[in-house]
């Protein structure tokens, strides 16, 4: 995919931004799907929710994606007006009646997953067709990851059966999901919750025509020591072989691991005070997830010299970066950043690692805007960071 800017001066020379920026990296994002499909035991899909961003669904459409795990008619428009016949997984496993009736009114709906009889009805009364095959969404048991999702969704064991059985019965096509819970920082998760799938399935009786080991991938991030994304791969086809499951389909569905190190927000220091710079972006825009989980990125600092922009490495001192809100006294970054100890209003800070989970979860508070984006080529860290050993 062409770039438009060669690296981020001269992104910011041309631009001067004076609101958040998105910066895309395509080539790293191609490189990690390539990883993926050369690595996983079966078909990727990717979790739009992670990233909707339109030059990130073209980057994965362009290097070959087919196939997208939905949440919702918008993102379902998203990537369908770039890719006509990108095939989708609607695998939120409540919705409503209205995402139902809609989807599946579209060809390219190949299964809706579901984790309770209820939501099976639901898909039963809003759509005739049965060539929708039906995922059912087992919980996991808590895995060492950043958030668990079987709190929340998910059916037990017993409960997974028998809705598989009575999907089976009415003519749908069955399979298993899962989610193992976000930046899964264990491999074995995965083969428990395969195993977990065997049982259930020879409970229930039922020809298994997929399992879809879900998202979870952990991405390498700052200050965090995860195994390879090939050691998952190794785990995963290993449990799926040991269930001898005949005709069945192994899927997953990365969301965070397949964007989270491409990309990164630019930022502005609107001020100086003592150790903090105040920045324009705070946990209400781009960094919501950093203050939820505790995380710190990357940061780079660049300076307008005459008509183009550097960065800049002098002897760095720490800063506490806070955000605009007045109200919320956690509007900051968790962390202190070391940067050149004279950083100064005007001053544009690069911050890494937040590809996913970052600027899609703005909220419109203070007529915050969703970042513009912008693709470059040039990676800008001098140390690569590769911190999972295996690229
Ligand atoms: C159904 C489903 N699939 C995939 C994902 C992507 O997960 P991750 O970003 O941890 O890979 C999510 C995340 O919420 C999800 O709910």
């Amino acid at each position: 995919m062409a770039c438009p800017h060669a690296n981020v001066e001269a992104l910011l020379s041309e631009l001067q931004p004076s609101e958040p920026m998105l910066c895309v990296w395509p080539d790293r994002i191609a490189a990690q799907l390539r990883r993926f499909q050369g690595g996983f035991p079966g078909e990727v899909l990717y979790a739009i929710k992670a990233n909707p961003l339109a030059s990130v669904l073209r980057t994965l459409c362009a290097a070959g994606l087919r196939h997208f795990d939905v949440a919702s008619i918008a993102e379902i428009e998203a990537v369908t007006a770039i890719r006509r016949d990108a095939g989708l997984f609607f695998h939120n496993p409540v919705k409503s009646r209205d995402a139902i009736r809609v989807s599946a009114s579209l060809p390219q709906i190949h299964s809706f997953a579901v984790d309770h009889a209820d939501e099976l009805a639901k898909c039963m009364a809003e759509t005739d067709r049965r060539d929708i095959q039906i995922a059912v969404r087992m919980a996991t048991q808590r895995a060492d990851a950043a958030q668990d999702f079987s709190t929340k969704f998910g059916a037990a064991p017993a409960e997974a059966a028998q809705i598989l059985r009575a999907a089976h019965q009415a003519g749908f096509a069955c399979g298993l999901t899962f989610h193992v819970g976000t930046q899964c920082r264990n491999p074995q998760a995965y083969s428990d919750a395969l195993a977990a799938c065997g049982e259930i399935a020879a409970v229930a009786g039922v020809p298994l025509a997929s399992i879809d080991v879900g998202g979870g991938f952990p991405a390498a991030h700052e200050g965090e020591i995860v195994p390879p994304l090939e050691t998952y791969f190794d785990a995963i086809g290993r449990s799926f072989r040991d269930l001898h499951i005949e005709g069945c389909r192994l899927l997953c569905e990365p969301g965070r691991a397949l964007v989270a190190q491409a990309c990164a927000v630019l930022v502005q220091v609107v001020h100086r005070r003592d150790g903090r710079l105040h920045i324009n972006d705070g946990v209400a825009g781009s960094f919501g997830e950093l203050s939820f989980l505790d995380r710190r990125v990357p940061a780079r600092l660049y300076r307008r010299r005459g008509t183009d922009v550097r960065g800049v490495d002098g002897e760095p001192t720490t800063f506490t970066l806070v955000g605009p809100l007045a109200f919320d006294t956690r509007d900051e970054l968790p962390g202190r950043y070391a940067l050149p100890a004279d950083a100064r209003e005007g001053d544009w800070i690069l911050l890494g690692e937040l590809g996913a989970y970052a600027t899609c979860l703005a909220a419109d508070f203070l007529a915050y805007r969703q970042p513009l984006d912008a693709t470059v080529a040039e990676w800008p860290w001098i140390d690569a960071r590769e911190r999972d050993h295996a690229a």
